[in-house]
């Protein structure tokens, strides 16, 4: 069975001897502190770690909250943002099927905008924005999962603008903003948007590690205060020792090592992948070219519905992921095609070329 397997790092992407040095060493040197609760009364994480998360993104300690995964951080800014009126959420389609749940469990009512091969269609938001203003946009704009997709710096900068105008926050996810192979990168929405407009959720879980569960927020003090008092009143903190593991590693430059380490190892990846799928499924059927992040996908033309094209792919030997399950209830993808997320991180050209060669294979039978 050919498996288009999860979103994980591959094993070789993690640095786990080191980590597991700086773990001996924060043993050694901290035992006093980690095996204890972490201060209560606003408390936005080890300080050594935001200081360091901080320096990584070139923006204040005080402007950084730290989290277990960005996935804790999605959860605690759901409660927070659709605690008001305000209850629409619009996101990508597709987009990240976590988040909609997320979304959706805090009571918002998540509506899809298409994601064009340069990010989020924002004709058909300004038009949506004359009568629905949401609570927030949540975008993932670099090398987006699922589709691959990064947003162009003027959509960026046109997305600042409907904001500001329409005044509503726009929530940024960018767990694989470091994984770039080539070309530039566009500015980041915290960097080109006024204070208290945009809200980032960063993750060391691609560029370090996933098991450490560290993501973090960076957004203003008075965001984070409620934050903050949300997570005391669930639990109190993230896990001390795994904080200052992170702040440790951090500190001897591993996450940036790593991440020279994991473009090197996924560059090459990236490449064969996206000429597999030229090769075997048509320019045409790619959503976009990459460039970085784990994940190139595709709309495939097929005869049949969702349903029977994933059980005759099975039948054949080729397990995917549905894709109708990255869309919110009322987006879908393009009439008569199915959309399908295709992670390369974790094969060698040659093996991913083989799945492509078997997906084209089912999808010329209908
Ligand atoms: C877009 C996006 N956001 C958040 C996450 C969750 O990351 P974390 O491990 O930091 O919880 C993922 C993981 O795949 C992701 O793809």
């Amino acid at each position: 069975m050919f498996h288009f397997s999860r979103g994980i790092p591959p094993q070789e992407a993690i640095p786990s001897r080191q980590i597991a040095e700086h773990t001996a060493a924060v043993l050694r040197e901290h035992e006093d502190r980690v095996f204890q609760y972490a201060p209560i009364g606003n408390h936005t994480g080890d300080a050594a770690l935001r200081e360091q998360l901080a320096a990584f993104h070139s923006v204040g300690a005080d402007q950084i909250f730290v989290t277990n995964g960005s996935l804790q951080a999605l959860d605690l800014l759901a409660a927070h943002l659709l605690a008001g009126d305000r209850k629409i959420v619009y996101v990508e389609a597709p987009t990240y099927d976590r988040a909609v749940q997320i979304f959706e469990r805090h009571g918002g009512r998540v509506s899809g905008v298409t994601l064009q091969h340069d990010g989020l269609d924002l004709d058909a938001l300004e038009a949506r924005l004359a009568t629905r203003v949401p609570a927030f946009v949540y975008v993932i704009p670099d090398f987006q999962n699922p589709s691959g997709v990064t947003m162009s710096e003027a959509k960026r900068r046109r997305l600042v603008q409907l904001a500001e105008t329409h005044d509503f926050l726009i929530l940024e996810d960018i767990p694989y903003r470091e994984l770039r192979y080539d070309g530039t990168a566009p500015a980041g929405f915290f960097e080109l948007a006024p204070a208290g407009r945009v809200l980032t959720m960063g993750s060391l879980s691609k560029i370090l590690s996933p098991g450490l569960r560290v993501g973090y927020v960076i957004g203003e003090a008075a965001t984070l205060g409620a934050l903050a008092a949300l997570a005391e009143g669930t639990y109190l903190s993230p896990a001390p020792l795994l904080q200052a593991v992170a702040a440790q590693a951090l500190r001897a430059g591993l996450a940036q090592e790593n991440v020279a380490r994991v473009r090197e190892l996924l560059g090459p990846r990236h490449d064969g992948a996206v000429k597999a799928v030229r090769e075997q499924l048509g320019e045409d059927a790619l959503l976009a070219v990459p460039h970085g992040g784990y994940y190139v996908s595709v709309h495939l033309p097929v005869a049949t519905d969702e349903s029977t094209f994933l059980k005759a792919a099975t039948a054949d030997g080729l397990k995917l992921t549905r894709g109708s399950g990255f869309y919110p209830a009322d987006a879908a993808p393009p009439e008569g095609k199915v959309f399908l997320r295709l992670p390369f991180q974790s094969f060698e050209p040659d093996e991913f070329a083989a799945g492509v060669e078997r997906l084209a294979a089912v999808a010329s039978k209908g």
